[in-house]
């Protein structure tokens, strides 16, 4: 097995700092960490689908009635007659999904620090064919409308790609959430520019808790055509779900999974589990669990000297600036988490659906006598 700097420092840049202390396989089975909320394990509702899933044999390739039952629950929670498709990862529900909705020459507008542009070794553009993709800035890691406009129009020459989808990420890479305003101020834009809107949704879960809207509100009625929303981080081993709202844009999906490698021979183990997840709200409890265990880290960070949050803490994420020397002696007590993934001096801390009270509590009373201690200058 890899040690946990190898395998997480090569999804990252290399700016990206992590403690190299502990190999995973001591530090995972010791303590939760705030390093990502992939760190955590499968949720007993979700295992406890997946064990059931396990009894006897099922027809293969999605065509089994888990995939059917966990389809059907999505319908449910959405109020309407979507396409979904059960994929392996975020990469690939993205840039599948994105390449949905483009022909190669086209291009896709999304934020500067979107996952499509930073994390996903250029999945979208590979996947779609080349079609490139193009930055948009924006605060606090939100798309900023008028630059949607600005963008379009910066070039309309046949030279030029030509825009036609645009991605928004909810809950952001920073943690924070698109208000109900800012999806619609988003989808007038988007409609008038005819741009297909994707949202990935790997943290779709913590945004709906967050703003306390409804699935149904955040997504189609918002003018979103296609949602990746996120499993694996809500409390899944694996799996995200292409939640397509407008079918025309699901035609021949199933093949692209296929081409893609997304097409599970054993999808009952890919299905299952949302219906664990989503038969009695288990993903909305876990993802609120994990919304106020950042806040309740927010809050302890806030009354720490030398330490300043950078972003509102909206949904599961803290980012934090804190002094180096804080970060090092963090890690040397076995706490990891990640600094560099935005800017070089924010820490980011994650919260998951198993991270606990006394987990915060002992990550900021190591911070607090850390911090006590002046950095000499
Ligand atoms: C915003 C966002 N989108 C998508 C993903 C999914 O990526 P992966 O391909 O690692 O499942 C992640 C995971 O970190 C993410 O943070």
């Amino acid at each position: 097995m890899r040690g946990a700097s190898a395998s997480t420092i090569s999804a990252l840049p290399s700016r990206v700092v992590i403690n190299t202390i502990l190999p995973m396989n001591v530090a995972s089975s010791t303590r939760r960490q705030f390093a990502s909320d992939n760190y955590a394990g499968i949720c007993p509702e979700a295992f406890a689908a997946m064990e059931q899933a396990n009894a006897g044999h099922e027809v293969s390739y999605g065509n089994d009635n888990w995939t059917f039952k966990a389809s059907n629950l999505i319908r449910d929670v959405f109020e309407i007659n979507c396409e979904v498709f059960f994929v392996f990862n975020g990469t690939s529900a993205n840039s599948l999904s994105l390449a949905s909705l483009c022909q190669s020459y086209h291009s896709i507008l999304c934020h500067e620090l979107a996952h499509v542009e930073v994390a996903e070794c250029g999945a979208p553009e590979f996947f779609a064919n080349g079609t490139k993709v193009l930055l948009l800035p924006g605060e606090g890691g939100k798309i900023d409308p008028s630059s949607i406009e600005s963008a379009v129009k910066k070039r309309t020459d046949i030279h030029y790609p030509k825009p036609r989808a645009l991605t928004v990420t909810q809950a952001t890479e920073v943690g924070t959430v698109y208000s109900l305003q800012e999806l619609e101020q988003i989808r007038v834009t988007a409609r008038k520019f005819q741009l297909r809107v994707q949202m990935d949704g790997a943290r779709f879960a913590n945004a709906v808790v967050a703003l306390g809207l409804t699935p149904k509100e955040l997504t189609w009625q918002a003018g979103v055509d296609v949602l990746c929303f996120g499993g694996t981080k809500n409390g899944l081993a694996v799996g995200e779900a292409v939640v397509f709202f407008n079918p025309e844009l699901a035609r021949e999906f199933d093949y692209r999974c296929k081409q893609g490698g997304q097409l599970a021979s054993k999808m009952r183990f890919l299905s299952a589990p949302w219906v664990g997840m989503l038969k009695d709200g288990a993903w909305l409890r876990h993802a609120k669990h994990a919304n106020t265990m950042a806040s309740r880290l927010a809050a302890g960070i806030r009354s720490l000297p030398q330490v300043e949050i950078s972003y509102p803490v909206q949904s599961n994420a803290v980012f934090a600036k804190m002094p180096r020397s804080v970060v090092e002696a963090m890690h040397e007590r076995g706490w990891k988490f990640y600094t560099g993934v935005v800017t070089p001096d924010e820490s980011r801390l994650m919260c998951s659906w198993d991270t606990t009270e006394q987990d915060v509590d002992a990550f900021i009373s190591d911070m607090k006598q850390l911090t006590a201690v002046p950095i000499p200058v």
